[in-house]
């Protein structure tokens, strides 16, 4: 049987000294963790390609109406140049930023690899392993020893999906970043991922009681981010009672 994971009775750090810039933050994953972190009073900063995109993320978000500690900063973040301009104007506009999340990317999936065509695996592979590729190169650098770079992956990452061969390389090759980010990073950030099974948000009309929540995804990168121990580890949460170990592992949640 599937648990049942109850927030309000989840423990939300005190993060109100914090910076997190979540870059995907628009998306269906990313607005769980954008809900979370404006729960711990961190002061949140969303990157979007679009004006247009961020209008409609605030009519998600419009049940807790104008939160003071949530910026948006509208233009390109997904080439090299793009992104460390981006974090050099939101750390210029806002001040050091302490902590980062990148939720980017999306799915796709429909046909045998061997009929992928040069668009999608444009689209689909090299389109969102850049933007993930200018994020971590942008800020790692920037981020200080006790802060954190976070990515989120989903189990594709680790297990093929039949007629989503883009996307599994894609998220494969992800968490190999994350592995690399972790030899290399140094006297930098903390560096950690998340592996998921399939996310219920606010966009899906069906959905399975034993799948994770958005919200509970943005809780667990609040917990590592408060954490001195979390890093250099993939938290995998393929359903919701791997989810509650791991919410219970980051001391969140009551065991
Ligand atoms: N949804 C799920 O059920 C699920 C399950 C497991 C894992 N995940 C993982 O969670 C992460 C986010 O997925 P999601 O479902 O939240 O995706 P999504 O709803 O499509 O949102 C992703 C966000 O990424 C940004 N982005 C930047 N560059 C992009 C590009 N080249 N193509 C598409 N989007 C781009 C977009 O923000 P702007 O347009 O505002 O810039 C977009 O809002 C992915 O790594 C995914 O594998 C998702």
């Amino acid at each position: 049987m599937a648990e049942i994971i109850d927030l309000a009775k989840a423990r939300y750090p005190d993060l109100g000294d914090r910076r997190v810039v979540i870059a995907g933050g628009t998306g269906d994953v990313g607005e769980g963790i954008v809900r979370a972190w404006l729960k711990t009073g961190a002061h949140v900063v969303v990157p979007s390609r679009t004006e247009s995109k961020v209008e409609r993320f605030r009519q998600v978000l419009s049940d807790l109406g104008r939160p003071e500690r949530l910026d948006f900063v509208v233009g390109d973040y997904t080439g090299f140049e793009a992104a460390d301009a981006a974090a050099e104007r939101i750390t210029t506009d806002f001040g050091a930023v302490t902590d980062v999340v990148a939720s980017i990317g999306g799915w796709w999936q429909g046909k045998p690899l061997w009929e992928v065509s040069q668009d999608e695996w444009q689209r689909y592979f090299v389109a969102m392993t850049t933007a993930h590729m200018a994020t971590a190169r942008a800020w790692v650098p920037r981020l200080p020893r006790a802060g954190s770079y976070q990515v989120i992956l989903g189990g594709s990452a680790v297990t093929p999906v039949k007629d989503a061969s883009i996307i599994s390389m894609q998220q494969a090759a992800l968490l190999m970043m994350r592995q690399v980010l972790s030899v290399e990073a140094g006297d930098g950030p903390r560096i950690a991922a998340q592996v998921l099974g399939p996310v219920i948000t606010w966009a899906r009309k069906r959905y399975q009681p034993d799948w994770v929540s958005n919200e509970e995804v943005g809780l667990v990168t609040a917990a590592i981010a408060a954490d001195p121990g979390a890093t250099d580890k993939d938290f995998v949460s393929q359903d919701k009672n791997e989810m509650l170990k791991t919410l219970q592992g980051l001391n969140v949640y009551p065991a």
